[in-house]
């Protein structure tokens, strides 16, 4: 829609007439009064009030009951409807169907076909009056309260009439702004935040403007007069029980996040819905997938970032509209309370490290979890497996895990294995752990219902416990997945920590897993909502549904939104089932392994990232999905979930060597590296012929000698709750849309080929001193666009000059690399500069970092000497923990002699690629070091 409220469009946007100056002008003398009123309050927040009627700004008083008229119903203005920018429409009637002309209009909205394509035919009027208003507000020593009326109903039933609003600046980089009906108590999303710590970003300064009537939030970033957060242009507040609206402004259409949804890194903004219900489904663009994160990162013009997340779990459509030139949003939730936090960043960065600081820190997994590993759905039988595990070992790949799918098990029940396909299991696993590898199975949360009493513990102690999802009625709800007709674990429910523990220990006790993969978990059923189908309630058939895969369907490919889980209702809970099944898991885990392990979950929820890992689901062996890897990927590093996959050479049909050579290249960079199929054809390294294997045997060897660097990037990422995998735009920001090369940290850039055929690659190479990582020489032509070669036994890398990367030699097994010594690759900027970390301790003990196990080893290089700082020194282990060789990138001339810790040591200098070569050395890393050249 077009404006509702000229007045704030009026002098914040357009101030070039004599009335908007002298409005300007009040809104400066607000901005003062306020500023003097409020600092001494609390520091960092402004608060100015206006009322988007009369445009009048009032500074806040320390209590403020001013009473507001109540705007009477009147007919919409022809002149309030004529926006005739169809992108500045805002949706009056998102149900898609049945809009009339005068159906729309007894909404008080307006009504005008035909316009661009995307805009709504409904649409809300200028100054749309239906809404609510600010009736009263009090200052707190963080921010501001205040209460909202509204008079008129909205087109939904049971709307709240009145509701209370905070807004508080939590820490110095976060903003809260909570909007809940005081009167009721409503669902609110039961995660633990850390509301205490702050995300690291520096102190932001921020003014707060509430419109009076209708209501709306104005938040500015202070140091750059940036509006972040404005809900005055766009749909009006609705809070009604099942149906939560509330809009804003972008501050440019450079926006990222809101998954899980299949798309290009950078978002399109125009007229694109995206629905947040998890759902089993192939990822596809459009359709609402396995996870549910409702945070955006936006950046604006002057390269400042913030983010905006809203702590929803209902289900939810968010609308973008092309709005203004620069986006909106419209968030539409189907209960809950609507619970905003606003990251100041105000690098990408920081944003994400502010929300990681909210919803949790990434867990750090154990070291052998970075190896390659390796599954498919179908290896059928024991020798299968066996063929597969001896051809890769035979061929030398590295190669640290090997899974097993649904197939392993007795007719798909978990915690069982077929003895008739898998006999021997237990000795496979052996031979696994005696060759230092590691063995993960699959578990769904699907319990068969079908077995013999006293058969299936699984089912007989999960009764006993009472620990299954009821219906409506009040019975177990059954529904069906692989093992036949099941019931789902209620993972919310108290006692189903002991229930699943208990199961995974019988097990365990037979066959010794490392990990767990719970998959399955939006949760899948095969029929729609139970087998006995759901209720009529308004739980099952709310009032508005956004667009699902199923033609707006909550209860299509899972359970029924009115099944009853301990906490609340599935309908409030259902894109958290995911999230309680990883929580339950990984405790499940320390308690049994007492070592740090994996949790790989399909479904994820923020916080997800706190207790496992995810993959991207079932993708096809084709060529777009290789490329869709990438902002999936990197998307995920938003969302704090940085240890994340997708199956390597693709999971549904069949690969190609070309394909899968590719894929491998590529998949060597992500941070969790699986190559799972379940097409015909066989996909591990060695099933290819011999000059494929031996390009991806080499691809292997390049991502475990810098095994070292991978694991430092998720020890800082549990730490500081940054991204691992990095995508451009967090470092060079004029790269607003680059997703198909992507960046380790801020050291090492990949750029990969992803189309059939090509042997070159055209990669954005930013402003900055780059060395190739294969001939080691500096790239010359920087800032653009640059054709590379990349025939088909390469993968483009790139070193940033400024950068010390730490490596091991490669191995077959992390196990075995970790008994070598380091190396440092370090590359020199222009200044001759550069600096970088180790991260080490024994890489699967519990906590390490909470309780200082580790070793941790800064590194700078200036005036032509590396030395190092050892910040911690608590994992020490002679050979592990020191350095064999230090290779220079960038040194203008050979240096007359080197020394090591004061000692002359050899060296080589290769003139043409100006690389300095110190070998052979055996030193302490977490010892002072000085090394001159
Ligand atoms: C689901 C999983 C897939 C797995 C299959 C069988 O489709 O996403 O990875 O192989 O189920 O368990």
């Amino acid at each position: 829609m077009g404006m509702k409220d000229d007045e704030v469009e009026l002098f914040l946007r357009t101030p070039h007439n004599a009335t908007r100056l002298s409005r300007k002008w009040y809104f400066l003398v607000g901005v003062v009064v306020g500023l003097i009123t409020s600092f001494s309050a609390f520091a960092g927040v402004y608060l100015v009030f206006f009322d988007q009627v009369n445009s009048q700004f009032q500074s806040c008083s320390s209590q403020d009951h001013n009473s507001v008229t109540k705007t009477p119903v009147i007919d919409v203005a022809s002149s309030q409807c004529d926006i005739s920018k169809g992108s500045d429409r805002s949706d009056c009637w998102p149900e898609y169907r049945d809009a009339t002309q005068s159906s729309c209009e007894a909404r008080g909205c307006c009504w005008s076909p035909g316009v661009e394509q995307g805009a709504p035919y409904c649409y809300y009027p200028r100054n749309f009056d239906r809404s609510y208003m600010l009736t009263f507000s009090q200052k707190t020593s963080t921010g501001v309260i205040g209460h909202l009326e509204r008079t008129t109903k909205s087109p939904y039933p049971n709307d709240s009439m009145t509701l209370q609003l905070e807004i508080s600046e939590e820490t110095s980089d976060r903003l809260h702004i909570k909007i809940y009906d005081p009167s009721t108590s409503r669902y609110e999303v039961p995660i633990e935040l850390n509301k205490e710590q702050s995300g690291g970003g520096s102190y932001e300064e921020f003014d707060i403007k509430l419109a009076r009537n209708p209501f709306g939030i104005i938040i500015r970033r202070m140091s750059t007069g940036q509006i972040l957060f404005d809900t005055t242009g766009v749909s009006p507040l609705i809070f009604a029980d099942q149906y939560l609206q509330i809009g804003t402004a972008l501050t440019t259409s450079n926006v990222y996040g809101f998954g899980e949804h299949r798309s290009g890194f950078k978002l399109d903004t125009n007229w694109k819905k995206m629905v947040f219900w998890n759902r089993d489904q192939p990822p596809e663009p459009n359709l609402n997938l396995y996870g549910a994160h409702p945070l955006y990162l936006n950046m604006d013009e002057q390269h400042n970032a913030h983010g905006v997340f809203l702590l929803n779990s209902n289900a939810m459509e968010v609308d973008f509209q092309p709005f203004n030139g620069t986006g909106a949003v419209t968030y539409r939730a189907l209960g809950g309370i609507l619970d905003f936090y606003i990251f100041l960043g105000p690098t990408p960065d920081k944003v994400v490290q502010q929300y990681t600081s909210l919803v949790g820190r990434p867990y750090l997994p154990p070291f052998w979890s970075l190896g390659f590993q390796m599954c498919k759905y179908g290896y059928n039988s024991a020798e299968e497996l066996k063929k597969v595990i001896a051809r890769n070992r035979a061929a030398k790949m590295p190669y640290d895990v090997q899974w097993n799918d649904i197939d392993y098990m007795k007719d798909h029940l978990d915690w069982t294995y077929d003895n008739m396909t898998y006999p021997g299991l237990p000795d496979i696993v052996a031979d696994l752990h005696n060759n230092s590898q590691r063995y993960v199975i699959i578990v769904d949360p699907g319990i068969s219902v079908t077995q013999q009493p006293g058969t299936y513990p699984s089912y007989d102690e999960g009764i006993k416990d009472d620990i299954f999802v009821k219906a409506d009625n009040g019975s177990n709800l059954v529904g069906k997945v692989w093992p036949g007709l099941t019931v789902f674990p209620d993972f919310f429910h108290p006692n189903s920590s002991a229930w699943w523990y208990r199961q995974a220990k019988m097990y365990h006790d037979q066959v010794p897993y490392d990990g767990l993969w719970v998959d399955m978990n939006e949760p899948s059923n095969f029929v729609t909502g139970s087998i006995t189908g759901c209720t009529s309630n308004s739980l099952d058939n709310p009032p508005f549904v956004p667009p699902t895969i199923d033609g707006s369907s909550l209860m299509a490919g899972t359970l029924c939104p009115s099944a009853k889980h301990s906490l609340s209702t599935h309908y409030n809970l259902h894109n958290m089932y995911g999230l309680s099944e990883m929580k339950v898991t990984s405790s499940v885990l320390k308690k049994l392994l007492n070592k740090r392990s994996i949790v790989l979950s399909r479904s994820t929820y923020p916080s997800a990232g706190v207790y496992g890992s995810h993959w991207l689901g079932d993708n096809l062996s084709s060529w777009v999905d290789l490329y869709y890897s990438i902002p999936g990927i990197l998307n995920f590093q938003m969302f704090g979930i940085p240890f994340v996959g997708v199956d390597i050479c693709g999971f549904r049909g069949d690969t190609n060597a070309e394909l899968c050579t590719r894929w491998m290249q590529v998949g060597a960079f992500y941070p969790f590296m699986r190559n799972h199929n379940s097409g015909k054809k066989d996909q591990d390294p060695a099933s290819f012929d011999a000059n494929t294997q031996a390009i991806m045997r080499s691809v292997l060897e390049t991502r475990y000698r810098l095994l070292p660097l991978l694991y430092t990037l998720l020890y800082r990422s549990h730490v500081d709750g940054g991204p691992v995998a990095r995508p451009l735009l967090f470092q060079y920001p004029e790269a607003v849309a680059v997703d198909k090369q992507f960046l380790w940290g801020s050291a090492l850039l990949i750029s990969p080929v992803l189309e059939q055929g090509a042997v070159t690659v055209q990669a954005y190479i930013p402003g900055d001193v780059w060395y190739d990582y294969y001939n080691m020489s500096q790239v010359s032509t920087v800032g653009q666009s640059v054709l590379l070669d990349a025939p088909i036994d390469k993968i483009n890398l790139h070193v940033r000059g400024g950068s010390v990367i730490p490596t091991k030699p490669a191995a077959v097994t992390t196990d075995q690399m970790r008994g070598e010594m380091f190396a440092l690759l370090v590359a020199l900027d222009g200044n001759g500069t550069a600096s970088g970390e180790v991260f080490w301790d024994d890489g699967e003990t519990l906590d390490t970092v909470e309780n200082n196990q580790y070793s941790l080893v800064t590194f700078s290089v200036q005036s032509n000497t590396l030395s190092n700082r050892v910040v911690a020194s608590n994992y020490t282990h002679g050979v592990e923990t020191s350095l064999s060789g230090v290779t220079v990138l960038g040194v203008p001339a050979k240096p007359g002699s080197v020394t090591v810790n004061g000692k002359g040591a050899a060296f080589t200098y290769d003139d043409k690629s100006r690389v300095l070569t110190i070998a052979s050395l055996t030193v302490d890393l977490l010892q002072p070091l000085s090394i001159k050249w």
